[in-house]
């Protein structure tokens, strides 16, 4: 694959290319142990034996047919406590990218706290941001993406989609990338602008403000997510409380 991205200043700029690796993440955090990357530095894979999604699981997509990609973005403006300010930046562009890829007003596309991006319920793409510390700063972050884009199955138990599934026809892998790169650089310019950030974030934030059904504790609760705290929790209302959850402390019940 070549591609060559002029439309961005510095994100994808220098894009290295595999056609098979284990973890894009992966190899950027070699990278970056071993030299230093440009800001901006893409490494990009048609396929990944071992895909890495949050909380320690896997992510599976099939060969040659998705985004599978990781950015390497010089963060050390940004103290440790705005980080989930950064996660949020990149889950609105994300949310942007998909939504242009699908050139579809009728379809509705929302950001799942922490980073999931759903299009009618199911998942269409995933983030995985892992950042390097500097005292009170991030030093760079490694911005993982995975979009589905032309794959047309998955197995039966994964709440999954892509944009093929969506919208019936298939896209140009190349052209969405560059769409991606795009609205991920938009978006780094507003980094300091934390408040523009979290109204973005909340306006496309899934079962925002609504009562639902979640898996808490083992039980099934209603509750209404009120917001994200500093440190990424998620704040939910239930039983005239709010009480800060952990990503894998609760589990939401999808009603379509
Ligand atoms: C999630 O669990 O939702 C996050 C999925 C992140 C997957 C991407 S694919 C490119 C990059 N390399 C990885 O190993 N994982 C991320």
């Amino acid at each position: 694959m070549n591609i060559i991205v002029s439309e961005t200043q510095f994100i994808g700029k220098n894009l290295i290319f595999f056609k098979t690796l284990p973890s894009t993440n992966d190899f950027a955090k070699e990278l970056i142990a071993k030299s230093k990357p440009k800001n901006g530095s893409v490494i990009l894979a048609e396929n990944q034996t071992n895909g890495r999604g949050q909380a320690g699981n896997n992510w599976l997509v099939e060969n040659g047919k998705n985004i599978t990609c990781s950015i390497i973005l010089d963060t050390s403006g940004i103290e440790v406590k705005q980080q989930f300010i950064l996660n949020m930046l990149i889950a609105i562009a994300v949310r942007q990218s998909v939504l242009e890829f699908l050139d579809d007003n009728s379809k509705k596309v929302m950001i799942k706290w922490p980073n999931d991006i759903l299009v009618n319920h199911k998942k269409i793409a995933g983030i995985l941001l892992e950042n390097s510390l500097q005292g009170k700063y991030l030093q760079n972050s490694i911005i993982g993406i995975g979009i589905n884009i032309n794959q047309n199955k998955f197995e039966k138990n994964i709440n999954a989609t892509s944009t093929y599934l969506e919208i019936n026809k298939e896209c140009d892998v190349t052209i969405c990338l560059k769409k991606l790169f795009i609205n991920i650089e938009k978006m780094y310019y507003h980094i300091q602008n934390e408040q523009y950030i979290k109204n973005e974030y909340y306006k496309y934030l899934y079962n925002y403000n609504e009562l639902k059904k979640y898996i808490y504790n083992n039980n099934t609760i209603e509750a209404k997510i009120i917001g994200v705290n500093d440190f990424g929790q998620l704040l939910i209302e239930y039983d005239n409380k709010v009480i800060a959850i952990n990503q894998k402390e609760i589990q939401y019940i999808i009603e379509k």
